[in-house]
Formats: C-alpha cells, sequence, structure tokens
C-alpha cells in the first residue's frame, strides 16, 4: 500500500477533493494508494475537522516549537516517515500548506513531493498571487501543480488550469474562481502522479 500523507495549514478545500476523489475512484483499489494522514502546522485549521469526520488520521505539529526551520523540517519527516510501508516510501501532497521547507526536507522527498500554487507559474511565485496578476493587468490566471525542488514555486510543472481574469474582479473573486479549478487538477495531478509510479 502506497500511503498519501497531505500537509495543510488552512481550510484545507484542496485536500477535500483529493480525499473525494480518493473515495469516489476508489485509489485503493485502482493504484493501491490510500491518504494515511492530514498532517497541519496549525491546530485550528479547518480542515482538520473534516479529514477527522471521514475517519482519516490527523496530526497537528505545531511550529511554534521549534527553535529554527531545520528542527521543525526534522520531526515533520520524521512524523510523516511513519507512515511509510516495507519498500513503498510516502507520497506527500502539500495542499495549502504555508511554511517554506528547507532543502534537506525537499531533497529528502525529491520526486514524491507535491505542491499546489494558486498562479501560473514561472509567474508569480510567492504570496498574493491574485492581487498581483490583476495588478499586472493580466487577461488569465491560474494554477499549478508541480513537484517541489529547493527553489520556491518552482520545480517541473505537472498541471495547469487557466481562467479569466474579468474587468473589476477582486483577489478575493479570482481566488474563488482559480480554487475551483485546483479542486479538479490537483486529483488529477495525484491520480496521474499515482498510476505512473
Ligand atoms: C490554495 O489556493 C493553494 O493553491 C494555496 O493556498 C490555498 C489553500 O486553500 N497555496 C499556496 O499559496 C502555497 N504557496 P485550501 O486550504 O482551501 O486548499
Amino acid at each position: 500500500m502506497k500511503n498519501i500523507v497531505i500537509l495543510i495549514s488552512g481550510a484545507g478545500s484542496n485536500m477535500q477533493a483529493l480525499v473525494r476523489a480518493a473515495q469516489q475512484e476508489n485509489w485503493q483499489q485502482r493504484y493501491g494508494a490510500r491518504i494515511a494522514a492530514v498532517v497541519s502546522n496549525k491546530a485550528e485549521a479547518k480542515g482538520l475537522e473534516f479529514a477527522r469526520a471521514q475517519g482519516i488520521t490527523t496530526e497537528v505539529l505545531p511550529h511554534q516549537g521549534f527553535a529554527s526551520r531545520e528542527a521543525f523540517d526534522q520531526a515533520l519527516s520524521a512524523l510523516i516517515d511513519g507512515y511509510a510501508t516495507p519498500g513503498q516510501p510516502v507520497l506527500v501532497v502539500l495542499a495549502g500548506f504555508m511554511r517554506i521547507l528547507t532543502p534537506a526536507f525537499v531533497e529528502r522527498y525529491a520526486g514524491r513531493l507535491l505542491n499546489i500554487h494558486p498562479s501560473l507559474l514561472p509567474a508569480f511565485a510567492g504570496l498574493h498571487t491574485h492581487q498581483r496578476a490583476i495588478d499586472a493587468g493580466c487577461k488569465f490566471a491560474g494554477a499549478t501543480v508541480h513537484l517541489v525542488t529547493a527553489e520556491l514555486d518552482h520545480g517541473p510543472i505537472l498541471a495547469q488550469a487557466v481562467v479569466p481574469v474579468l474587468p473589476g474582479d477582486s483577489a478575493a473573486q479570482l481566488a474563488e474562481r482559480v480554487l475551483s479549478q485546483e479542486h479538479l487538477i490537483y486529483p488529477r495531478a495525484v491520480a496521474h502522479w499515482l498510476q505512473s509510479a
């Protein structure tokens, strides 16, 4: 069994889309894969409630308790690796996990660490992507699923979705339009990764 660990920091709507896809498409039978745990660096992350209600193991690892980024990432790795099964390393899926990861962490999960970012990378890495797209006068925006590499919001692109930026859009309106596409492309990209693993 290939175990998937999903990392969240907030609402977890992408995580919910992944959980629903795994159920509806029977990833267990199809890919020998299951979502083994949802991990958050924030105890108050809304998504944890949904995961618990689905009977998925949840873990909270508050980053404030660690003296350095390295120490937090080491503890996170230990927690994640606890879900490995013999001969089957864990697939780590970042779903609104708002922490910059250390190069050592990224290296450890090279090729099996996925992220979704709310812009058409390589444009608008970092934060406030929607406002920046509006301010730049972009006619289109979107989201990108990519393999994580040491450079923030870079790495091989696995999937993208494009949405229009409409006249008068607020960042929140654009974010909502992009997010609805994220919920479609992330499960597809993870399923594709599992299929080719
Ligand atoms: C999503 O829009 C995701 O792309 C973004 O945070 C949101 C999380 O929403 N991620 C990043 O900005 C990472 N750099 P969710 O918690 O409802 O899935």
